[in-house]
């Protein structure tokens, strides 16, 4: 049984991007490891964000991952900052993290373009990723292909750590990025991304679905409605792979190559399905928003847990670094 563990920002909706390419896969894996899903508040605010809404879209957050299939039973799910081990161990790997290697950071030069001036908290954020799976010691980290590159530097900040202070300490995490690594938004260009405009919830209603997918981008090749298509350049297709039956998938494309439907028609069928396949997850969410007591207990009892590991690979580490260490009361002679 390896351990697991990922995170996701609140930084809005649950989007299929999300859920098909990291959270279906933790649904998988919480059957057969030990997890820890971790809903990354301290993270999100490393950009622009609505003071205001991080509260509720925390909780939404917790609501979408619980709809979709993360059990508390078996995975330990919370809130990044109700550990505040996370900082605490994201500081001192700072101290071993060269700031070249985080300025090369693609999501990083990507970001900074979107800031006026750049600040350390988003050059610092592969480091607080860091230390987010190295306090648990995981060795697996499911994710879409937009991580992979903070996950090879968490190998060599763990690396780097292990050279200085103790050999084997940080196992180094392996990432798991499956089939549907980088789904694209309905723009068919760029990945699929709150900070886009390019996305479909997975909570949304079917109407709602069903106008997004509307003017969503197909083949370019096909300008009118006679012109035969390729499904194997449309995102809409691959869409359909995600959420029809293989016969449809068949049918479809035959459908697009001989220009026998237009892409209204392959996408009516792709919004139905989709609709069908999100309605357990719709219903879910529907309950869990009126028992939002009990989803706020579902975290609090996740970050007792998530701590008890925290600290206890917060001590280690705090020894590693021959730090000081405070006596108890009860060692108290005065
Ligand atoms: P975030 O919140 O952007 O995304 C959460 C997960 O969804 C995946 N993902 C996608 N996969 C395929 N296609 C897409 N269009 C798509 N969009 C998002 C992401 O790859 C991710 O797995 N930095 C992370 C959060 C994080 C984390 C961690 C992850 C913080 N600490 C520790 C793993 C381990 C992020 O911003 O993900």
């Amino acid at each position: 049984m390896a351990r697991v563990f990922s995170g996701i920002q609140p930084s809005g909706e649950l989007h299929i991007g999300n859920y098909l390419g990291a959270v279906r896969r933790w649904v998988e894996l919480q059957r057969e490891h030990e997890c820890f899903f971790c809903i990354v508040d301290y993270h999100a605010i490393t950009q622009e964000y609505k003071v205001a809404a991080m509260e509720s879209q925390t909780l939404d957050m917790a609501i979408g991952l619980l709809a979709a299939g993360i059990d508390p039973e078996r995975a330990v799910l919370f809130v990044q900052s109700h550990v505040p081990e996370h900082t605490e161990l994201s500081w001192v790997l700072t101290t071993v993290t060269p700031v070249g290697e985080l300025e090369r950071m693609t999501q990083f030069k990507e970001k900074a373009q979107r800031q006026e001036s750049v600040l350390a908290g988003l050059m610092n954020y592969p480091v607080l990723q860091a230390a987010d799976v190295l306090l648990y010691k995981a060795t697996l980290v499911p994710v879409g292909e937009d991580q992979v590159q903070h996950i090879e530097l968490m190998r060599e900040i763990a690396r780097k750590f292990n050279a200085r202070y103790g050999a084997g300490f940080f196992p180094e995490p392996q990432a798991l990025v499956g089939q549907a690594r980088r789904i694209l938004g309905l723009d068919g260009e760029s990945k699929m991304s709150k900070s886009m405009g390019n996305t479909i919830g997975v909570l949304e209603e079917p109407e709602s679905i069903w106008q997004r997918l509307r003017p969503a981008k197909t083949d370019p090749a096909r300008v009118t409605r006679n012109d035969p298509g390729n499904p194997e350049v449309c995102n809409i297709y691959t869409l359909h792979r995600y959420f029809s039956d293989p016969e449809t998938q068949e049918h479809v494309a035959r459908q697009c190559r001989t220009a026998g439907w237009g892409c209204l028609d392959c996408k009516k069928v792709l919004a139905d399905n989709m609709a069908r396949e999100l309605a357990p997850m719709r219903e879910r969410a529907a309950e869990l928003r009126g028992k939002i007591h009990e989803v706020r207990e579902i975290l609090a009892v996740g970050a007792a847990k998530a701590r008890e590991v925290a600290r206890e690979t917060m001590q280690e580490v705090r020894e590693r670094l021959g730090l000081l260490q405070p006596i108890r009361a009860e060692e108290f002679t005065r």
